[in-house]
């Protein structure tokens, strides 16, 4: 491991691709169709950095920026009764759990800003072991700003969340959710603007409509690219993007203790 450190995921396989886990430092983006599993992953790595060290957790403080009322803690505490019965089962334990997680809902893009100005504060007071925000797409549907322009306005969100990446040394998870493939059958991608509830069945050729959406300075933002997807009836986490890892697939399910093999 390095000195940076990593939040193993608890997917032993994404973990060993990645040296260890989310690398502490930088940006990692969660892509992928609606109801694939991105917030599940978040509530996992949420469970993981706020447990005990003795448990191979960060003993830490988590900021849940999320955009759009996805964050749920009786799940968060289900995973975490299945997950680590023995941290779970102690008395007062899921309210403590559940009382370092600090969830954030900014409903528009100028809430957004003021939460993302708000936690620079809370960062370094209440140490703060992971930075999520789930969605970041969802953000961008509202407010009618377009094209160049929207690539613009969100310039300063993009240098902040990695400028908190690099300052504070903590991960920080972002998430963008993506359309499936459109019925004529051509690969259409897309930040999702509209409804959700899309089939999570898609490809992966994603690179270019994302740098479209967001910008080319988002793709630069990011240093880890995580692809969620589904392929006859099996989900897989793709390392799209990765300095350690040459792009591999891990199969994962979602149980009763969350993200798993
Ligand atoms: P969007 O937020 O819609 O973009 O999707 P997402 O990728 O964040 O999906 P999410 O993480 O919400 O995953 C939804 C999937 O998780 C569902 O299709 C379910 O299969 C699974 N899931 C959600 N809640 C539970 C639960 O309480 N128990 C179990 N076993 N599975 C769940």
């Amino acid at each position: 491991e390095n000195m940076a450190g990593h939040l193993p995921t608890s997917l032993k396989g994404l973990d060993n691709a990645l040296c260890g886990g989310i690398p502490f430092g930088v940006v990692t983006e969660l892509v992928g169709p609606a109801g694939i599993g991105k917030t599940q992953f978040c509530l996992k790595l949420s469970l993981l950095a706020s447990l005990p060290s003795s448990y191979g957790g960060l003993d830490g403080s988590v900021i849940y920026i999320d955009t759009e009322s996805k964050f749920s803690s009786r799940r968060m505490i289900e995973i975490g009764f299945n997950s680590f019965p023995e941290v779970f089962q102690t008395e007062g334990m899921a309210q403590e759990m559940a009382g370092r997680i600090l969830v954030l809902r900014p409903t528009s893009l100028s809430e957004f800003t003021e939460s993302l100005q708000k936690i620079k504060v809370s960062l370094f007071q209440h140490g703060v072991k992971l930075l999520i925000i789930d969605s970041m797409a969802a953000l961008l549907s509202g407010e009618g700003v377009q094209g160049p322009q929207r690539q613009h306005s969100l310039g300063w969100h993009i240098s902040f969340i990695k400028s908190v990446a690099e300052f504070s040394r903590i991960p920080v998870v972002v998430t963008n959710q993506v359309r499936s493939q459109s019925r004529d059958g051509t690969s259409h991608y897309s930040f999702q603007e509209q409804g959700r509830g899309e089939s999570p069945e898609a490809a992966t050729k994603l690179d270019s409509h994302l740098v479209a959406a967001l910008g080319i300075h988002w793709a630069h933002a990011v240093s880890i690219r995580l692809i969620f997807e589904s392929k006859s009836g099996q989900r897989f986490i793709k390392l799209a993007k990765s300095p350690v890892s040459p792009p591999l697939a891990f199969p994962f399910n979602i149980t009763s203790s969350g993200i798993s093999l």
